[in-house]
């Protein structure tokens, strides 16, 4: 039996050694930056522009504050210089250039242009090599989408280091009249970048579970509906502008529906993680669940009975960055040391789509 066993094992290791090879490949956080512009802008100021206050804001959301860029029609300061940004400092945090990343990884729903997506953008900002460079479309749930796309290259064996970056610039398409007021006090431009690395370490360190989860039916209960094939495009813009209306052409969001889903969603997915992963919710050392509304993260905090110390939140700072909010919330948690060498930490999130989904790893 033993020399059967030692014949066929040899002989599978010798046809697919590939195989073997790859199963021990693992992804890494080698390195991690973020950027926000510099503007801030308060709930006050917000109240100068719509009938809102700071009290109204700070109770339902949790928000005091947001960044906004400078100029809202500023055409240097767009998504892709951003996340050049924020990319610049994951590159020097893992001890890389620009010639090491082998894949970018773009998740936004603010490209610069309709299309081409703003990977490629980022790709010539940092004078990467013509590596290949993908645009994720999931909002608030890009990064995390974004995360499982690398994971997957990289456990693949077809990449070693990818960039994957989650940037937005909101203010520039806001509502902030008094029609708009429910969604514009909410988001935030900003952006964050993580460099996925392979590793064959056989220690536990790096991605251990990912769940990724859609339901198409509720995409119009928070969604910019114009600039696509069902409700127009330039065209019909130019043509009949009286039949372009704002809600078309602004975000539009079913708050109180979003909500509900939102705090089922986020324990849902954050436990199947844990369980992929044979780990229990007290074996969790951080968690950062997309930022947003503080109302949204304190709720599953209590569901999943986790003590404030295991919660990261910085949407008080940064409002709802979508795609952008794990990336900053994650570096910011690393930098202030919250996050250390061989923490477990879930990244969930949940958002327009509906889309939702969990990346678990030990850093
Ligand atoms: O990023 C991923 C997806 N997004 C989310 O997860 C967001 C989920 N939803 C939410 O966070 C909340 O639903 C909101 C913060 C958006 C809204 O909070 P809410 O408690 O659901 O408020 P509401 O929409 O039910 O509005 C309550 C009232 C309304 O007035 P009336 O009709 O009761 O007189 C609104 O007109 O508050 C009014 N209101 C405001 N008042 C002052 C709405 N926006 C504002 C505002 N300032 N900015």
């Amino acid at each position: 039996a033993f020399c059967l066993y030692y014949y066929v094992s040899n002989k599978i290791l010798f046809l697919y050694p590939q195989n073997f090879k790859n199963f021990m490949i693992k992804s890494v956080i080698k390195g991690y930056g973020y950027y926000v512009p510099e503007n801030v802008v308060t709930n006050d100021d917000l109240s100068k522009l719509m009938t809102t206050n700071d009290e109204w804001i700070t109770e339902r959301t949790g928000i005091k504050e947001r960044r906004h860029r400078k100029n809202r029609n500023d055409s240097e300061e767009t998504t892709a210089v951003f996340a050049k940004r924020a990319s610049e400092k994951a590159l020097e945090k893992a001890g890389l250039t620009a010639k090491d990343i082998d894949f970018i990884v773009f998740a936004t729903l603010s490209p610069d242009y309709y299309f081409p997506g703003s990977g490629v953008l980022l790709q010539d900002l940092l004078g990467c090599d013509t590596i290949g460079a993908l645009d994720v479309r999931n909002q608030c749930s890009g990064f995390v989408y974004a995360m499982s796309v690398a994971d997957a290259f990289i456990k693949s064996g077809t990449y070693k280091n990818i960039l994957v970056v989650g940037a937005e610039i909101h203010s520039f398409g806001l509502d902030f009249s008094d029609e708009g007021r429910g969604v514009s006090v909410i988001f935030g431009d900003g952006a964050g970048a993580v460099i996925l690395s392979a590793t064959e370490d056989e220690n536990e360190e790096g991605i251990l579970a990912i769940n990724l989860h859609s339901e198409g039916k509720y995409a119009e209960e928070l969604a910019v509906k114009f600039g696509g094939t069902k409700y127009g495009w330039s065209d019909r813009l130019l043509t009949e502008p009286e039949a372009v209306t704002k809600d078309m052409l602004y975000p539009l969001m079913n708050g109180n529906f979003v909500f509900k889903h939102a705090v089922t969603r986020f324990p849902e997915s954050l436990m199947e993680a844990l369980n992929k992963a044979g780990k229990k919710p007290e074996d969790l050392d951080m968690f950062i669940p997309h930022q947003a509304n503080l109302r949204i993260s304190q709720f599953v905090q209590q569901k999943m009975g986790l003590p404030d110390d295991k919660v990261y939140n910085n949407i008080q700072k940064y409002g709802n960055t979508t795609a952008a909010s794990i990336p900053i919330a994650l570096c910011e948690a690393l930098d202030e040391g919250k996050v250390k060498k061989g923490d477990l930490v879930c990244l969930t999130a949940f958002g327009s789509g509906f889309t939702w989904g969990s990346v678990l790893f030990k850093y």
